[in-house]
């Protein structure tokens, strides 16, 4: 089942069921050129057998920007970088994806020189947080053509299919949230008015690229890290919307494939979104996926695909290695020198000592 292959309804092949997560690396330039180490790192995920890679979150306007040596898709003069990245992702076989990005109120003003902007103001203690500015309507015209620009620039530059951001508390999903907006306009309230931004940007990406690229949303089904105020009933919905606006297919951001939803703790999540989106629109699932046991009982409950982070930032041949019948993934702590030869650069491995439990020395 894990290796069997997948179309998606774009006629697009997957070589097999699991896929990349996107995973923050801070490797790329400080303008957001794709840089070698980001290219190595994802290249040797593809030799290592992931049927898709997915890129990073990159941001698609220089002030959604939230990470140093955060990938780009901003401007057309990334598509160069871009497209060798695709180019090197294709020899191997694998479909690749990138990650289209807004950080919203949690852009980085250190970055982008200028105060973020959400929905609503709100604080936080997160280092550094700068309260952002609610929203102008010129903001959100500007922020869905250039998701739409971003789309055409990852086809352009030979990516199989882009996927929107809509999960963990950035921009879509800080409009998506009951709590955190809180406008009166158009753009909040009910939550037709709060899904407007998540379809509004899902419209405008299909329709600036054609029918064989794939276009699919990454969502918080229910609240996790900095998404809020995500209620797992509203969340079906807005799948359901997402698939009737051209979506190929829902990445569900779980964190633990194990776990049932928390509003009916008999119910689990991948079943509930199977049920509610139609048979052709795929269903991705990522959260602390290690072994292939973890992976096809999720595969099992109704996922099309798995996507893995942690288990592929330290076994790049998972996939490859998986169909061996002893296969242990190895699960960390690894020494920091170990980082390198699984293709990791400074940058990266510093961050990655900022998450529990996956490097020696780290948090
Ligand atoms: C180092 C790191 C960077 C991440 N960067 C992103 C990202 O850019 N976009 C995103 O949607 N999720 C990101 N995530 C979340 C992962 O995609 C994934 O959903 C999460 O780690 C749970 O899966 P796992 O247990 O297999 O790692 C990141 C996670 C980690 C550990």
């Amino acid at each position: 089942m894990l290796f069997d292959e997948y179309r998606f309804r774009t006629g697009a092949l997957l070589k097999n069921r699991v896929a990349l997560a996107p995973l923050t690396n801070k490797q790329s330039h400080s303008d957001g050129r794709c840089s070698e180490a980001e290219r190595r790192w994802l290249r040797r995920r593809a030799e290592g057998g992931f049927g898709a890679i997915m890129t990073c979150a990159a941001h698609v306007t220089s002030d959604g920007q939230t990470w140093d040596g955060q990938l780009g898709c901003f401007g057309d003069e990334l598509v160069p970088g871009l497209a060798k990245l695709a180019e090197g992702l294709r020899t191997t076989g694998t479909l690749p994806f990138v990650q289209l990005y807004h950080g919203g109120a949690r852009a980085t003003p250190r970055l982008t020189h200028t105060q973020p902007w959400s929905a609503s103001p709100f604080d936080d203690a997160a280092p550094g947080f700068v309260p952002p500015r609610p929203a102008r309507e010129t903001d959100l015209e500007r922020v869905i053509q250039a998701f739409a620009d971003a789309a055409r620039r990852a086809r352009d530059a030979g990516f199989a299919g882009v996927e929107i951001h809509g999960a963990h508390g950035f921009l879509i999903s800080q409009f998506l949230s009951g709590t955190v907006n809180r406008r009166t306009d158009r753009w909040g309230g009910s939550l037709d008015n709060r899904a407007r931004l998540a379809r509004c940007v899902t419209q405008a990406v299909r329709s600036a690229v054609s029918s064989d690229f794939c276009v699919g949303m990454r969502l918080s089904a229910e609240d996790g890290g900095w998404a809020c105020g995500m209620d797992l009933d509203e969340s079906l919905q807005v799948a359901r919307w997402l698939a009737e606006d051209g979506a190929d297919f829902v990445h569900l951001s779980l964190w633990d494939v194990t776990r049932n939803t928390s509003k009916r703790p008999d119910q689990h999540p991948v079943t509930l979104f199977r049920a509610a989106l139609p048979s052709d629109v795929a269903i991705v699932a990522a959260g602390n996926v290690w072994s292939r046991t973890d992976a096809e009982n999720t595969l099992a409950r109704g996922a099309d695909v798995i996507a893995l982070g942690k288990a592929a930032i330290l076994n790049p041949d998972w996939p490859l290695r998986a169909a061996e019948p002893e296969f242990e993934p190895e699960r960390g702590p690894i020494e920091p020198h170990a980082l390198r030869e699984l293709a990791i650069s400074s940058p990266f491995a510093d961050y990655l000592r900022t998450f529990d439990g996956l490097v020696t020395d780290g948090r």
